[in-house]
């Protein structure tokens, strides 16, 4: 028997790592907890390597694959292109979706630095596809209600706004040199984990106009997987001072060295009338405190944010049960195909720029050891793109 005759919105997948995984989870499960216009198919998956996109895409439940992203972006078949490689690939592969007409939704970072985060947003905003980035966070219930909360003024007007994100996966000196120490491929610590926590502090808090920033690079070769060893340049850990042009200060600090830590990252807003705090160790969680609340108990309380009253946690498991990592993916594109063909989508490419001018400027800051406003950062792309030769107009 078959299932109802909705339409299809055809998926393909470049790259079947960690995040080709998860994007295909998502798409399967989206129709499970939203009623959607159209049902996400995954037609084709893409990756380098003949056998193993192969096995991936048996394993995923994808028909087809290819071994050359072109020919998935150039396939009638497809009307998204969902980019999973790694962030030096990113730019390149949505310009060429978006000249291909596609709806395109890359994983974060949009790319390694902000000249081209801006030339992927030129990319899609010119061909007018739509265009998203996989900021999946922003999909979890309990961050959602978080800025919620935030914008709802109930914790009056925020002054203070802090993250951490510490993990373990450079801590051992035998870590094989990958894509992820290359910075023309994997981009810096602060871009590969700040910039999650930088795009939910802007949508928490707003624009953010400066930072201060240090970096510390503490394993400085790796061995080669061709043999011998090779320099590793990527920050290990960076930490930064942020000053929001709403007049709020911030702090922020990430680490891939950070023994027994493996995923471990908080957000915590102080504002006028109240704090806000959220550990992704206990991700169904929020914890809040008012200044109005009864004194005899004074505290923080803990909301488990799985309620049906909470944002995204329709269409999951009863309270108590759990909305995780995966179900993130599942929001994500349900939010993102509810109104299929129509649009638009977010957070979208001018988020992913936004995001990419402050790590960079968190990046040019440790190097020089001084406050970098991030506007800075947008002159001096602007004013290369006047330069002659570049074929593209400034701003
Ligand atoms: N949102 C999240 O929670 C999250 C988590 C992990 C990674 N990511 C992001 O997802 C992207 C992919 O990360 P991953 O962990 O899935 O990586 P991965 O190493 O598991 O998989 C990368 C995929 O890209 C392919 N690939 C590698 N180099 C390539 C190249 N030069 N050209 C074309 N394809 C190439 C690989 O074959 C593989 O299929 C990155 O941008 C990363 O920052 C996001």
């Amino acid at each position: 028997m078959s299932g109802g005759g909705a339409a299809a919105a055809r998926i393909g997948i470049v790259g079947y790592g960690v995040m080709g995984k998860a994007h295909c989870h998502g798409y399967r499960v989206a129709p499970m907890i939203r009623a959607l216009p159209v049902v996400p198919v995954v037609t084709v998956l893409a990756g380098r390597t003949g056998p193993a996109v192969a096995a991936a895409a048996s394993a995923y439940g994808v028909p087809e694959y290819v071994t050359d992203w072109r020919r998935l972006v150039e396939r009638a078949d497809v009307d998204i292109v969902d980019i999973c490689t790694p962030p030096g690939t990113h730019a390149e592969i949505a310009r060429a979706a978006a000249a291909a007409g596609k709806a395109v939704l890359c994983e974060k970072p949009l790319a390694v630095s902000y000249a081209q985060a801006e030339d992927a947003l030129a990319a899609v905003t010119g061909a007018g596809v739509l265009h998203a980035v996989g900021f999946n966070y922003r999909r979890l219930p309990a961050l959602a209600l978080m800025r919620q909360m935030i914008a709802g003024g109930e914790v009056g007007e925020v002054r203070l706004w802090r993250a951490t994100w510490l993990s373990d996966e450079f801590t051992d000196p035998a870590t094989p040199f990958d894509w992820r120490f290359d910075p023309a491929m994997g981009g810096t610590t602060i871009a590969d984990l700040g910039c999650h926590l930088i795009d939910l502090a802007m949508w928490m808090a707003g624009e953010i106009e400066a930072v201060c920033a240090q970096s510390q690079t503490f394993i400085r070769d790796r061995p080669s997987p061709d043999g011998g060893r090779r320099a590793v340049a990527v920050d290990d850990a960076s930490s930064a001072l942020l000053r929001f042009a709403s007049g709020a200060r911030g702090t922020l600090e990430v680490a891939r060295v950070a023994v027994r830590r493996p995923c471990d990252f908080t957000v915590e807003v102080n504002g006028s009338r109240g704090t806000l705090f959220f550990s992704y160790a206990r991700l169904n969680e929020l914890w809040h405190g008012g200044a109005d609340e009864d004194e005899r108990r004074y505290g923080m309380r803990r909301i488990r944010a799985e309620h049906p009253s909470h944002p995204l946690t329709a269409g999951w498991w009863p309270i108590g049960q759990g909305i995780g990592y995966g179900a993130s993916f599942a929001n994500q594109a349900a939010d993102l195909l509810e109104r299929w063909p129509a649009g638009p989508w977010a957070p979208g490419f001018g988020e992913g720029a936004a995001v990419q001018a402050v790590c960079e400027a968190m990046e040019v800051s440790a190097a020089r050891g001084q406050w970098v406003r991030t506007d800075e950062v947008l002159a001096a792309a602007a004013d290369h793109g006047r330069r002659p030769g570049r074929g593209r107009a400034a701003g």
